[in-house]
């Protein structure tokens, strides 16, 4: 297989088209297994994946600490592009609080490079804009890290495009990481285009709709106790019968390739590469080999221009908000 490579941002580092989302390992979505996600690591090495994500809020901390003992072992470390995030801070209580001032993005990097086990974070993200803070202040304090030599390149999670120029007025940006899918394109009028100026890569998260555009579960209701989609508006009740029904073409062109619904939104994804002229990453989130293998596959997958086209109807259809609250979205400002 060809390993198709993009660069993250004009100065970044060149990782496999397809990353690897760790989050459900530790957080959010029930049923992880240990000894299968620590598997399903090792095959991503193999398969030469090498951008992996994690936050220090999945868990939380504890999906960080995962890596940290994962990478430990022989050269795995210097084979990974390692990205992590800060911002949402977690009480011992379970309360959230974003926070974007300088002194806890410093104390946040500390704790992140000691669960890690590392000494450098390869992309460090703003996971969430802190808006008491001026975003210079907190990209002011991210470069700090660099120049510390404690973080290599800058990110940003769920920013606008106004936000994202004036913290690449401060520090390169290397990489915008927000929700892309065949089920979510809210970022196309104004942060892709803005992604693109600045010259970052777009790192696309639950690029598979957080697993429902793969058809292997169709209503929140089935999923266990205690994962977090069942509170998410598009997968419950009426939204998830209609949310299903659309999804049609998806199936129909899956079939046509003897590929999975999971690889036709997965190709779907990777051709925005092309379609905009700027990296585009997606990092799936999986806890097991097989889909991993699935879903790394995708990206060898082509869509011709009429499947695309019969795909382009399906964002603006879909029936439900993304976040059962929207605040600190994007979607959420200017
Ligand atoms: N920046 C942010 O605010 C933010 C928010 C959310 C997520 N993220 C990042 O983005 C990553 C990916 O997003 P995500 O995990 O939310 O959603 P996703 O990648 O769209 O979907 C993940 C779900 O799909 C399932 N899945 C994966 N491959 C599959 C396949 N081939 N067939 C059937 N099911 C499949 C997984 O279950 P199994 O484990 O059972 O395979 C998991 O439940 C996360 O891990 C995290 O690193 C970032």
């Amino acid at each position: 297989m060809t390993m198709t490579t993009l660069k993250l941002g004009n100065d970044g580092p060149e990782v496999f088209a397809q990353g690897l989302g760790c989050m459900g390992m530790s957080a959010f979505y029930a049923g992880a297994e240990h000894n299968e996600s620590v598997a399903t690591l090792e095959r991503a090495l193999d398969l030469g994946v090498t951008l992996f994500d994690t936050s220090d809020m999945y868990g939380p901390h504890t999906n960080e600490e995962l890596l940290g003992a994962f990478l430990a072992e022989g050269d795995r470390r210097e084979r990974v592009t390692l990205a992590t995030k800060f911002a949402i801070n977690v009480s011992p209580e379970g309360e959230r609080e974003i926070r974007g001032d300088a002194a806890y993005v410093k104390q946040a990097a500390e704790a992140s490079l000691r669960r890690l086990r590392t000494d450098v974070i390869d992309l460090y993200y703003m996971h969430r804009r802190d808006v008491r803070v001026p975003i210079e202040e907190t990209v002011g304090a991210m470069a700090e890290l660099v120049r510390e030599g404690k973080v290599r390149h800058l990110g940003l999670s769920e920013v606008t495009a106004k936000e994202l120029h004036a913290a690449a007025a401060v520090h390169p940006i290397a990489a915008v990481q927000s929700e892309w899918s065949l089920f979510t394109r809210d970022i196309e009028g104004t942060v892709v285009p803005a992604v693109r100026e600045v010259g970052a890569a777009l790192v696309a998260y639950s690029p598979l709709g957080r697993g429902f555009l793969t058809g292997a579960w169709a209503a929140a209701e089935t999923l266990p106790e205690g994962d977090f989609r069942r509170f998410q508006p598009r997968f419950t009740g009426d939204n998830a019968a209609a949310n299903t029904a659309i999804l049609e073409p998806v199936r129909t062109i899956a079939a046509a390739h003897g590929a999975t619904p999971a690889q036709v939104a997965l190709a779907w994804v990777h051709s925005r590469t092309a379609a905009w002229g700027t990296s585009v990453i997606p990092i799936p989130g999986t806890t097991k080999r097989h889909r991993l293998e699935e879903n790394v596959a995708a990206a060898e997958l082509a869509l011709t221009d009429a499947e695309l086209a019969a795909l382009e109807p399906i964002a603006a259809q879909v029936s439900g908000d993304r976040y059962p609250d929207m605040a600190a979205t994007f979607n959420d400002r200017d």
